[in-house]
Formats: C-alpha cells, sequence, structure tokens
C-alpha cells in the first residue's frame, strides 16, 4: 500500500518519500540573490529527511517580490548562488524544486518583521501592477496599474526565461504561483480581476494568463521534469474563486503538462477567514485529485506523522507539504519515520548516526 515513505516517481524524478518542505519566503536575500542563509535553511531540511524541498517564492521580475527581500530569478547572477544550494541539497537525497511568483498587487511591502505594510516608493518600494486597478486593502493599500496587453506579455516572457534560468540552476522540479492572491491568482479571481478584454470576465477569460504562463513555460521547462502549479483552491468568500472552478482549471492544466496541484487556498481576499482545523484543505485535495484525475500535494496544519500517513494511504494527496512544523523541527522526516516505524528506517546524514 502507497504510504508517506514509499517514493513517488514523477516523470523522471524520484521522491524518496512523499513528504515536502512547502516554499516559505524568508526575505533575506539582497537584490533577489540567495546567500548562506537560504544554503543552511534549505541545507538543513534536506538533510532532515524531506523527498522534497521547494524553494521559496522567487520573482520572476524585480516589481514581483512581495518584499525587498524576497529571492529573485530575473537575472543571471541569481543562477550561481541558487546552484550552489541546490548541489547540497542533491547530495542529501532530496529534490530541489523551486516556486516561480509575481506578487501583483501586494508587491511593494515590507518585510513581516517590519510590518508587511506597502512601502512608499519613497521608502524603498515601487509602483505594482495587477489585471485590474484595485488596491488588495488592509496595510496593501497601494493602487496597482491594471496591466497592459504588453505587460501581460513581458511578465509571460520573465516567467520563461526564470524557468530557463530554473533549470541551469538545476532545481529538477518547478512550480508556479497561482495562489494566495499574487498575480497569477489575481488574474484568477472575480474580485481582483475586472477587465473587460479576453483576460477578464468569464472562467475561459480569468483563466487564459494561467493558462498560456503554462504552455509557454512548459515548452521550455524539460518534459522529463515535474511541473506543477500551487492554487487557492477557494477564496472562502461569496463570489470569489470556488473549488468548482479549481477542478475545471485543473483538468485543463493537466492537458497543458502540468504533473500536480498544489492544494492551497485563500490570500486574495483581505477580509476572508479560511477555518484554521488540522489538514483543512485534505478535502480540497481529495476533489482536486479524484475529479481532475491529477496527482496532487496537499499543505495546512498537517504537524502530525500519522495524519501526514493517512492522508497518503486514503488517497487524498501524492505529496503532504509541511511548512511551519518545518521551521520548528528540520528533522521532522526523520522523526516522522521512527514514530510510524517504517522498516527499514530512512538513514540518517552519517554524520548524525550516534544521534539516531
Ligand atoms: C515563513 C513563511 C513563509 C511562506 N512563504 C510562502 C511562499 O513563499 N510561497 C507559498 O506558496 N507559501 C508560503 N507560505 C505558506 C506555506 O507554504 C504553507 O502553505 C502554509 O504555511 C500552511 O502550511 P503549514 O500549516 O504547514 O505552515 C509561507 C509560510 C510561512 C510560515
Amino acid at each position: 500500500m502507497v504510504h508517506l515513505f514509499a517514493p513517488l516517481t514523477i516523470k523522471s524524478i524520484t521522491l524518496r518519500n512523499r513528504i515536502g518542505v512547502s516554499p516559505m519566503c524568508m526575505y533575506s536575500s539582497e537584490d533577489g540573490v540567495a546567500n548562506d542563509w537560504h544554503l543552511v535553511h534549505l541545507g538543513v531540511r534536506a538533510a532532515g529527511g524531506a523527498g522534497l524541498i521547494i524553494a521559496e517564492a522567487t520573482a520572476v521580475a524585480p516589481e514581483g517580490r512581495i518584499t525587498p527581500g524576497d529571492a529573485g530569478i530575473w537575472a543571471d547572477k541569481h543562477v550561481e548562488p541558487l546552484a550552489r544550494i541546490n548541489r547540497f541539497v542533491k547530495a542529501q537525497g532530496a529534490v530541489p524544486g523551486i516556486q516561480l511568483a509575481h506578487a501583483g498587487r501586494k508587491a511593494s511591502a515590507a518585510r513581516p518583521w517590519d510590518g508587511s505594510a506597502h512601502l512608499a516608493n519613497i521608502a524603498g518600494g515601487w509602483d505594482t501592477i495587477a489585471p485590474s486597478a484595485i488596491a488588495f486593502g488592509g496595510g496593501l493599500d497601494k493602487v496597482p496599474r491594471a496591466m497592459t496587453r504588453e505587460d501581460i506579455a513581458r511578465v509571460q516572457r520573465d516567467f520563461v526565461a526564470a524557468a530557463q534560468r530554473s533549470l541551469t540552476a538545476g532545481y529538477a522540479w518547478l512550480e508556479l504561483h497561482a495562489a494566495h492572491g499574487y498575480l497569477l491568482q489575481e488574474f484568477l479571481s472575480p474580485l481582483a480581476n475586472q477587465r473587460t478584454d479576453d483576460y477578464g470576465g468569464s472562467f475561459e477569460n480569468r483563466t487564459r494568463f494561467l493558462r498560456e504562463t503554462t504552455e509557454a513555460v512548459r515548452a521550455v521547462w524539460p518534459e522529463s521534469l515535474p511541473l506543477t502549479v500551487r492554487l487557492s483552491t477557494t477564496e472562502w468568500v461569496e463570489g470569489g474563486w470556488t473549488i468548482e472552478e479549481s477542478v475545471v482549471l485543473a483538468r485543463q492544466l493537466k492537458v497543458l503538462g502540468v504533473d500536480l496541484i498544489d492544494v492551497s487556498s485563500g490570500g486574495g481576499v483581505h477580509a476572508a477567514r479560511a477555518p484554521s482545523t488540522p489538514g483543512f484543505h485534505v478535502p480540497l485535495s481529495e476533489r482536486v485529485r479524484r475529479e481532475a484525475g491529477i496527482a496532487t500535494a496537499v499543505v495546512g496544519l498537517i504537524t502530525k506523522p500519522a495524519h501526514a500517513d493517512q492522508i497518503v494511504r486514503d488517497g487524498q494527496a501524492d505529496v503532504v507539504l509541511i511548512a511551519r512544523e518545518s521551521l520548528r523541527d528540520p528533522n521532522w522526516p526523520l522523526r516522522a519515520a521512527r514514530e510510524l516505524k517504517v522498516d527499514p528506517l530512512p538513514a540518517a546524514p552519517v554524520q548524525y548516526a550516534r544521534g539516531w
């Protein structure tokens, strides 16, 4: 029976288990360039036994950063520092993945420890773009400029160039960030996207930007490597994007060569409140997986090994992603294997053998 520690093969890539470290912004880059912090942060989690390490939301263009400290991959200078990290991650037996992102109207914000509000341009911020000139709200009150067709084509080219650089940097798993109220998701949302051209209005029009971007990225990302999309599968508000739409979109993305949907939710509407029970995305993941016939990863308040294992055994997701619990315990996968009495136990790094 398939379980948390059964390997998973997608295309030419095999994960040693179904545990992934979810992408987590560190807001610690300078001009997008990764440094020792990222090496240690991701490296220790690869040594901790995860099968997949997805690097944080990495901006495809400078204006697509959430904060001035975000990771970037819009220039060739970003590649080697990322490649260094990926060599280490691979040497620990994990697969290095990257999440390509553009923050849209949520860009130009202060780092969380500086309050997360939008930064004025004179305070280090910048002009933002989005499908429509509607501010997110709350502390993110900058009104974005509605994207022209030229902007749309340019950002799509940025995603393609970023995918090519990701390959050069040694990533073997690529995720498009179409969740949490950032640019790709803003186009999907009937609340954020009020365009009257081919990119707004009907379901077909709202999904066009993501579908076109996916197709363009798939054309340069090797067929043999997994391409995945993180979706906010519901916005948790009346009149917002729904799980039903997510299922239909997942079917279409599968046809375009997407191998897995990373199931998340929310983040697109300032006032929306998501449930906060353990594994609250699991029923959404199960629906996407069953009704769209595509592999899924699931994330969200999954902290207990037995819970993660049961999700995989019940066919509710193919991969379980851990975020905050991985911050609390980078060795979560090794500990989970013990707790679940996996036989044979996955080996800890030889350097740690006396401790495990
Ligand atoms: C510090 C931090 C940074 C995050 N950055 C990202 C990100 O870059 N991209 C993303 O899709 N989600 C991001 N998230 C969300 C997580 O990937 C995850 O979906 C969320 O924390 C729920 O999972 P958890 O309950 O295991 O923490 C971040 C979460 C945290 C705590």
